[in-house]
Order: structure tokens, then sequence, then C-alpha cells
């Protein structure tokens, strides 16, 4: 009988499991035009939205129907982004919140849900990274990155999960990075951060699916290299194998994906590849290749946002 019981459940799962990927192949097929759900009247929320690709998801948010608030540290970033997203004809809210302050969260929350209304859509975008090699990082500097690129995660999502969770309704984007799966030198504590995030996502995402939460969508945004200004100085050999990506298309992935309720934007795609060669290669292949490419001085000139980092 347990036998029996044991084979159904291991024909029930292939079977699960073919048709699933056969799915998957078919939807491949598909334009994206074809795929893509009404996202309009949603209610955005953007962190890291003063700049880079956080400000051009908000445009493009807008522009696809949906009204948005925008947090940010710096709060002339923030303003501007507002103007340009009213520009579409769509209703813009911005705050001023530290993203790794957890009071200052919840507060802003609160704030939020009575002057614009729930939540639907949540996209943790917001991030740091110091750039300096593991022997030269300063306690604070680790802190600090950990706290903006994977804690602040956990207290936005406890400040809007529940929410979508009673109304069965929503979408968590998290902006990690092809980071938070391959690791790179001169990062270490940006690494260590977007796994974290990674994780964080990953189980929230089972969770919400165990209590049966069948509407609320989780992405996961895993890019390479954006030319936003976040990664200044920073240069691979042979760069033109894999560009660097322009804000604008990464940001227009990142609304496609919600609109099709994608679960993993990798780009280029190429990085599907690289993942994979990671757990399949003997870790001194892998080596070679990133010999080949140079990585290990990547971030030799890096300069990022330091410039501006000393307000
Ligand atoms: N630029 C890249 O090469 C790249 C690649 C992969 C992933 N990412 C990720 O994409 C996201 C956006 O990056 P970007 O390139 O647009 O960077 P960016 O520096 O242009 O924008 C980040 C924004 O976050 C804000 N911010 C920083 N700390 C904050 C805090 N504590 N609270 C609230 N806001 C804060 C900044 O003021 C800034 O406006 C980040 O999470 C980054 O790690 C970037
Ligand atoms: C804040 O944003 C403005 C406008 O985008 C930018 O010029 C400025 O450098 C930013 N300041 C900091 C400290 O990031
Ligand atoms: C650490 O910082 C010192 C002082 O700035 C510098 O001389 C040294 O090269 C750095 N070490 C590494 C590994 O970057």
């Amino acid at each position: 009988m347990i036998l029996i019981d044991f084979l159904l459940d291991l024909v029930w799962m292939i079977l699960s499991v073919l048709y699933y990927v056969g799915e998957s192949l078919v939807l491949f097929l598909v334009p994206t035009a074809f795929r893509k759900k009404s996202i309009e009247g949603e209610l955005v929320l953007i962190t890291g939205a003063g700049s880079g690709i956080g400000r051009l998801q908000a445009i493009k948010f807008a522009a696809v129907g949906c009204d948005v608030v925008l947090w940010d540290i710096n709060s002339t970033g923030i303003e501007e982004t507002a103007k340009l997203v009213r520009k579409t004809g769509r209703k813009a809210w911005y705050y001023v919140c530290d993203v790794s302050k957890r009071e200052k969260v919840y507060e802003v929350a609160s704030k939020v849900k009575r002057e614009a209304g729930m939540v639907t859509i949540l996209v943790n975008n917001a991030g740091i990274i110091a750039g300096q090699k593991f022997i030269n990082l300063t306690d604070d500097a680790i802190q600090r990155t950990m706290d903006v690129n994977a804690l602040a995660h956990a207290w936005t999502l406890k400040a809007f999960l529940p929410d979508m969770m009673k109304k069965d309704h929503g979408h968590i984007v998290t902006i990690a990075s092809i980071m938070g799966e391959l690791s790179a030198a001169g990062m270490s504590e940006y690494c260590m951060s977007k796994f974290a995030a990674v994780g964080l996502h990953e189980s929230v995402l089972r969770e919400t699916r165990a209590a049966g939460k069948r509407g609320i969508h989780f992405t996961l945004v895993n890019p390479y290299m954006i030319n936003t200004g976040m990664f200044a100085g920073t240069k691979i050999r042979y760069e033109m194998i894999v560009p660097t990506l322009e804000p604008e298309y990464v940001a227009g992935k990142v609304v496609e994906a919600v609109q099709t309720q994608t679960a993993l934007v990798r780009t280029p795609v190429l990085l599907h590849l690289m993942v994979l060669l990671k757990d399949l290669l003997p870790q001194k292949a892998i080596f070679s290749m990133e010999d080949f490419f140079e990585t290990a001085k990547a971030m030799d000139n890096f300069v990022g946002r330091r410039h501006i980092k000393n307000s």
C-alpha cells in the first residue's frame, strides 16, 4: 500500500515536472506582447527611485497605467522622478526614507497607506556597494551594504506583504544582481548582501505559495552590470562579449516581467549559461574563464558613487 502511494506520487511528480517544462517551452514561443497582462491601476512602490533604474522603472510603470510611490534617501532625486512620472498623467507620491532604518520604513509605510493607498507592487530596488577589497572594508561599510541591500527587503516585506496576503493580490519584485548567484573579487560585501536578498525572496515566495496565495507573484531580477554610474570605473577584459547594459533596457525588462508574471529575469541571457556552467564545471575551469575576462581586476579602477556619498 505504502509502495503504491509512493509510486503514484512519484509518477504524479514526474508528470507535473514534464507538464510545466512543456508549458514554459510553449510560452517561450509566444511573443511577449501576447502574454502581457494589464497592470493598469496598480500602485507600485519603488525604493531607490531617485536615480538609475529605479527612476526609469517609475516612468515605465506609469506609462503602462500604474500610480507610483517613490522612496529614496535623496530628496532631489525623487522630486525629479515624481515630476517625470506626472508628465505621463499618472500620480506620484514621494517620501524620503532610508530603507536601512527599520522604524523609518514602518513609519513611512503607514503614511503611504494613508495617503496613497494599498501598495500592490513592491519593487525593492535601492542598493549600494562599497567597492573595496574585503581586507580593506570597514565594519561599518559591510554593515551598511547588508542593511540597504538585504535587511531592508525584510522590513519592506513586513510592511507591505500582509496586506497583499489579506487581499491575495500583489507582486513582489527583488532587484538583486547576478552577484546574488555568482561572485566576483572586490565586491565581497555586495555579493553577500545580494545572495541574502535572493535567499529571502526565494523563501518568502514559497511561504505565500504554501499559504495558497496564488494571487501574489514574485519576480527576481538578476542583471549584469548596468550603465547607471553605480559601477562607474568597473571594467572586464573583452567586454564586447558581455557589454554593459543600458538602464532603459533593464527597467523595461522589469516592467515586462511583472506584466508577464515572470519568476526570474537574468539579463543578458548569457547569464543563464554562466550559472549553469558554474555548477557543472570544476572550479579551476571556471577560474580559467574568469581569467580570460580578467574579472579579478574588474574592480581595480572602481569609482562608483563614492564622490557623492559623503553627504
Ligand atoms: N548598476 C549596476 O551595474 C547594477 C547591476 C546589477 C544590479 N544592480 C542593482 O540595481 C539596483 C539599482 O541600481 P542603480 O544602478 O540604479 O543604482 P543607483 O545608484 O543609480 O540608484 C540607487 C538609488 O538607491 C538610493 N539609495 C541608496 N541607499 C538608500 C537607502 N538607504 N534608502 C533609500 N534609498 C537609497 C540612492 O540614493 C539611489 O537613488 C541596486 O539594487 C543595484 O544593486 C545594479
Ligand atoms: C541626488 O540626486 C540628484 C539628482 O538626481 C543628484 O544630482 C545628486 O548627485 C544626488 N545626491 C546624492 C548625495 O546622491
Ligand atoms: C588597502 O588599502 C591600502 C591603503 O589605502 C592600500 O595601500 C592597499 O593596496 C589596499 N589593499 C587592497 C588589497 O586593496
